[in-house]
């Protein structure tokens, strides 16, 4: 049994919990019963954003926690996500705003700018998050990402929110935020799994004191919304499991506990109780250098989330997948 999840610090002294609950398609009552079990186990990181509309289940679960005196709201870390079509700084408080009053809690403790693209604003409602225009092309606005950070800079400086960062940033994205900013950004939540392990990018932030989030750290394994299935070959990879032999863990664990020596913070969404549970025992080994080499020879550079239906956007962060040239990301 784990004691308790190590946390790193952020460049501003605020901690965040080493292993993060994914919470994507987390819905409904099964969801609420799912996080509080996650809770129960030893989670105290969760990942939510206003897109995945489950803000609500995610605020109830603490909040059911908090009042049984299980946890403590010190003891919690809570990210949640600035939808793109909510980049016009005038609609930055407010967006915020109904992120907080659906989780129904006082602070988050890191808000993010979810991707780097704006799109047209439609109101709040779930269903307007998206618009296309007649050719089915998502509906892309005009506003600068560093107007969109210096409105979220104004929302720390309220008190109800320790940290911002970004998420889906390139590194020439993130050298244009980082020469505006006054606060800078707490992490990059990016893609990162054994099968697109982001080394460049990662060496980038952590130059710049800047953690890396580590979403679909399972590369979104037997998922039909993959674009990759590196990380799920992987779950049943020999070497891999020779590896788990030794360490008496699952492939899954191994992944995990290789993103962790790596640098990163990966946030994975378990599909059920086991996996709620192997994921976050991982704390109680390390891999060696030859391991970790053994586990970067999966990485074929092709994501599992490429957003390609943003493709056509300006600020489209991962044009250098493909050699396209990058414009900085900005205007
Ligand atoms: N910022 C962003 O733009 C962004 C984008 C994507 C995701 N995220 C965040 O990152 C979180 C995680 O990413 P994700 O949901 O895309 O995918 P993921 O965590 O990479 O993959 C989820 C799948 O991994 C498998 N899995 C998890 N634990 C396992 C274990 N111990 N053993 C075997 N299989 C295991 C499950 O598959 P089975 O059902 O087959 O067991 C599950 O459906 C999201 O939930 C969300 O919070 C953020």
């Amino acid at each position: 049994m784990w004691a308790s999840v190590p946390r790193v610090k952020f460049f501003n002294g605020y901690e965040i919990p080493l292993i993060g609950l994914g919470t994507y398609l987390t819905k409904g009552e099964e969801g609420v019963k799912s996080i509080k079990e996650a809770i129960d186990i030893g989670y105290r990181h969760i990942d939510t954003a206003y897109r995945y509309g489950n803000e609500a289940e995610i605020g109830r679960a603490v909040r059911d926690k908090l009042a049984e005196g299980f946890v403590r709201r010190e003891d919690l870390f809570i990210t949640t996500k600035l939808w793109n079509s909510f980049h016009s700084p005038e609609h930055v408080e407010q967006a915020f705003h109904r992120s907080l009053v659906n989780l129904s809690l006082d602070y988050v403790d890191l808000y993010l700018m979810h991707m780097p693209m704006g799109l047209q604003f439609r109101g709040f409602q779930q269903e307007n998050l998206i618009s296309y225009d007649s050719a089915g092309k998502v509906l892309c606005s005009e506003v600068d990402f560093c107007d969109t950070w210096k409105a979220m800079e104004q929302l720390v400086r309220t008190g109800k929110v320790r940290s911002i960062g970004v998420s889906n940033f390139n590194c020439s994205q993130l050298e244009r935020l980082l020469s505006v900013s006054s606060i800078q950004p707490a992490t990059n939540q990016v893609e990162c799994n054994p099968g697109f392990t982001q080394k460049a990018l990662i060496e980038f932030c952590q130059k710049h004191n800047i953690t890396v989030t580590a979403f679909s750290p399972m590369g979104r394994a037997n998922r039909s919304d993959s674009s990759s299935q590196v990380t799920a070959s992987i779950l049943t990879d020999p070497n891999v499991t020779a590896l788990g032999t030794k360490y008496g863990k699952s492939n899954a664990q191994i992944v995990l506990r290789y993103l962790i020596d790596i640098g990163t913070i990966p946030i994975p969404k378990p599909s059920n109780r086991a996996e709620t549970l192997e994921n976050i025992d991982i704390f109680d080994f390390r891999l060696t250098a030859a391991e970790l080499a053994l586990m970067d020879r999966f990485d074929n550079g092709k994501r599992a989330v490429p957003l390609k239906y943003y493709s056509h956007h300006r600020d489209y962060p991962f044009r250098e997948d493909t050699g396209e040239t990058d414009d900085g990301g900005g205007k």
